[in-house]
């Protein structure tokens, strides 16, 4: 599974980077906004850092001629530039034009499986259905993450699901168990899902009979 950080912030995805986790980054204007400075300087440096990496860059223009000419300028930004378009139905003719351009996008806000079909069917990189924005909405997200999952299996669709606004370790574990290609997580999460209180109490129990044996150094 790859394992996306979903930010903006240069030092966390640095930090996050060196442990070796970390597969690419999805930013949006959220949180290019929240990080302030020129948000070009920025990506180019987040795509120096992963330059194996594929990270998302959202469109800000709405009109879809303006998104389409946005999309190919995000792109020219460094190779590993996905662009990320929102799922909506004005946007169906770039989208196909872009694909056929060879422009990787990461399709966002998908919220239902019909939106994740048809997206598949254009042949865009990735899908990214928001968990937590569904079940802020009073829908189990989670179970839309195996429905996509099922759906790209049974029609065979090279579009990879992105597992997006994740916002606790529920959200982690279903997307394992859904068979999400990619999760994206915000820092935070992602260190929560790592810790265990049992783990932190077994190594307080292991260090504490280390030391009835005496020993300074082992071996
Ligand atoms: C993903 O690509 C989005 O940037 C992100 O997951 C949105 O999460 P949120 O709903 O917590 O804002």
């Amino acid at each position: 599974m790859k394992i996306f950080l979903d930010t903006a912030n240069y030092a966390l995805i640095e930090r996050w980077f060196q442990t070796g986790l970390i597969d690419g980054v999805t930013t949006n204007p959220t949180h290019l906004s929240k990080e302030g400075g020129d948000p070009v300087v920025l990506v180019k440096k987040i795509c120096a850092l992963l330059v194996d990496g594929h990270i998302s860059v959202e469109v800000t223009e709405t009109a879809p001629e303006r998104v389409y000419t946005q999309a190919k300028a995000l792109a020219a930004l460094s190779p590993n530039v996905v662009v990320k378009i929102p799922c909506h139905p004005d946007y169906l003719c770039i989208i196909q034009k872009l694909v056929h351009e060879e422009i990787p996008l990461n399709i966002t806000l998908v919220f239902n499986l019909m939106q994740g079909m048809c997206m598949s069917k254009l042949g865009v990189v990735y899908i990214s259905p928001f968990v937590g924005r569904l079940d802020d909405s009073g829908v189990d997200g989670t179970a839309l993450l195996s429905e996509l999952s099922d759906m790209l299996d049974t029609y065979d669709y090279e579009t990879e699901l992105l597992a997006a606004s994740i916002r606790h370790v529920g959200h982690v574990h279903a997307a394992i168990e859904a068979g999400a290609d990619v999760i994206t997580l915000p820092p935070e999460i992602l260190a929560k899902s790592l810790e265990h209180p049992l783990t932190d109490r077994g190594m307080e129990l292991f260090a504490n009979d280390w030391k009835k044996l005496g020993i300074q150094t082992f071996p």
